[in-house]
């Protein structure tokens, strides 16, 4: 297992529809096994691939330090089959370091997904579970948390975020 390299906004790589992975192996294992690390000691409670510079569709989540559920979750080719009710938690993202915004997204939803040997699943999520699924799925359509803000949120977001990278930088 190994750490791997967090990609931040503006990467391309975050913007990218990820592909729908086909090949179940000892490479998509390993990928699996160093996303989960590479999660657990940012620490964050998902990630999905593109995050680390992989353009292919596939998450992990555990958000059981924070509230109760299954422990580490595995998805490939994840897909929100159906949602219901409205939340609006504050979230941040390991690519949007620094800064945390509130989004509007479904309370409960049910999610499809393969493991990595192919096999499939359907869960039903709520609470924190339900947000992290549609956090991480919308990284494999590119499409990050900020941008469901407001035009006047997302300008000041820019500004506060332009000083947080220029820190990142300084610390490297
Ligand atoms: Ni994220």
């Amino acid at each position: 297992m190994a750490l791997r390299k967090i990609y931040h906004y503006p990467d391309p790589v975050l913007k990218q529809p990820a592909e729908k992975i086909t090949v179940f192996d000892q490479e998509l294992e390993t990928l699996a096994k160093d996303m989960a690390e590479t999660m657990y000691a940012a620490p964050g409670v998902g990630l999905a691939a593109p995050q680390v510079g992989v353009s292919k569709r596939l998450i992990v989540l555990d958000c059981s330090p924070r509230e109760e559920g299954p422990g580490l979750v595995v998805a490939v080719n994840p897909e929100v089959v159906s949602g219901e009710g409205e939340a609006c938690e504050e979230e941040g993202c390991l690519s949007v370091p620094g800064y945390y915004a509130r989004v509007e997204r479904h309370a409960r939803v049910k999610v499809r997904y393969q493991d990595v040997t192919g096999g499939d699943h359907l869960v039903e999520a709520e609470g924190l579970w339900s947000i992290c699924f549609q956090h991480e799925i919308d990284h494999l359509d590119g499409k990050l948390f900020i941008d469901y803000l407001s035009p006047l949120k997302r300008s000041l977001f820019k500004k506060k975020y332009q000083k947080i990278l220029q820190q990142l930088e300084e610390q490297l």
